[in-house]
């Protein structure tokens, strides 16, 4: 990628964001408080949605210390139908650290607001830029697809070095003089010119005469994305194990996958159904009735679990179990108190 490419867009596209900016209740006033809430909310749904949950919280929350100190009920209802509610939580965490650290002045450097939960980057780079005027880049997936295409590189912007090397370069021609502009500029051109599936509205953009994807007629393959990478497929067998009315739940290791989460008891193999008593045995058990299970699967990011199931009845054990609890007819207690892994959805049903 040419740097000297790149910073020929630095003075149209600030003149196109001065004409084309679409209102929105944080731009007319870019308080930290107000750019770091809408931020957070924005990686969550799209610019329309977000102005009614933005609204709602401001009127609810609107500071701090108010964040710092609402009930966790209250903040999950202000969060209902975004998604993702650690990023409230997240919300709530660093607005305490606001409180404790820093007398409730949101901090205004980008390693101080870096330091805080939930912000990472890009949102740093964003309140730095929008309510600081910190010359730094906040580089979103928008962004990426529309510096991609002008410098007409075919680099993938999954890769993580792509993505530090795309941001170095853009806070090489960061404008000191509107670096907020700038950033909401290259997002709102990927949001409603530069688009990703399908055509982008190249005849209204005010880079198409320096687009190089676009004087090659290649804005159909930039980005490109390399396919990501295959899931790993784990074969498990899982056990509903009970004894009289209590199903045992076990917790999983500290480091990997759902590290440190309640998980039905299993093996990370299919097992034969010879070796299904000598297991249980060696665990404590005396199988007293079996009963096979529907086959179920769930897919995370990286892995698939594909899984055979046993609801097993079985006598009390004679071996104390580490890190296990059982859970006596309780749907309640299992439902709000003891978080079960969606991957074992498909199981509920038959525990009690
Ligand atoms: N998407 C996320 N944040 C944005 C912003 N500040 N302007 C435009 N689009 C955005």
């Amino acid at each position: 990628m040419n740097k000297n490419t790149l910073k020929n867009i630095v003075s149209p596209l600030l003149e196109w964001f001065g004409e084309n900016a679409r209102s929105m209740p944080w731009r007319s006033d870019p308080t930290p408080y107000k750019v770091w809430i809408s931020e957070i909310m924005l990686q969550q749904t799209r610019v329309e949605a977000g102005r009614s949950y933005f609204l709602r919280w401001v009127e609810a929350l609107p500071d701090v210390e108010a964040l710092a100190n609402v009930e966790e009920s209250k903040l999950m209802k202000l969060w209902e139908g975004l998604g993702y509610y650690n990023r409230a939580r997240n919300l709530k965490k660093a607005a305490g650290v606001v409180m404790e650290q820093y007398s409730g002045k949101i901090p205004e450097t980008f390693e101080q607001l870096l330091s805080l939960p939930g912000i990472g980057p890009y949102t740093a780079g964003a309140i730095g830029s929008i309510a600081f005027q910190l010359p730094v880049p906040a580089v979103d997936g928008n962004v990426l697809r529309v510096v991609a295409r002008v410098t007409g590189d075919r680099s993938d912007i999954r890769s993580e070095a792509v993505k530090r090397f795309y941001s170095e370069s853009i806070a090489s021609i960061m404008p000191s003089h509107r670096p907020g502009d700038f950033n909401q500029a290259l997002m709102e051109l990927g949001a409603l010119v530069c688009i990703p599936n399908g055509m982008p509205r190249c005849d209204l953009c005010p880079l198409a005469g320096q687009c190089i994807a676009h004087m090659k007629k290649v804005t159909a393959e930039i980005p490109s994305k390399r396919k990501k990478p295959d899931r790993t497929i784990t074969e498990r067998t899982i056990f509903v194990l009970k004894i009289g009315s209590c199903i045992l739940l076990r917790k999983r290791e500290d480091k990997g996958l759902l590290a440190g989460q309640w998980e039905l008891p299993g093996t990370d193999r299919l097992l034969s159904e010879d070796e299904l008593e000598p297991l249980l045995e060696s665990w404590g058990y005396r199988i007293r009735s079996m009963e096979e299970l529907p086959p179920s699967r769930h897919i995370f990011s990286h892995v698939e679990w594909r899984m055979k199931a046993y609801k097993i009845e079985a006598e009390a054990s004679f071996l104390k179990e580490d890190d296990a609890i059982w859970i006596c007819a309780d749907q309640e207690r299992l439902s709000h108190e003891i978080a079960l892994p969606s991957a074992f959805n498909a199981y509920r049903p038959s525990f009690f």
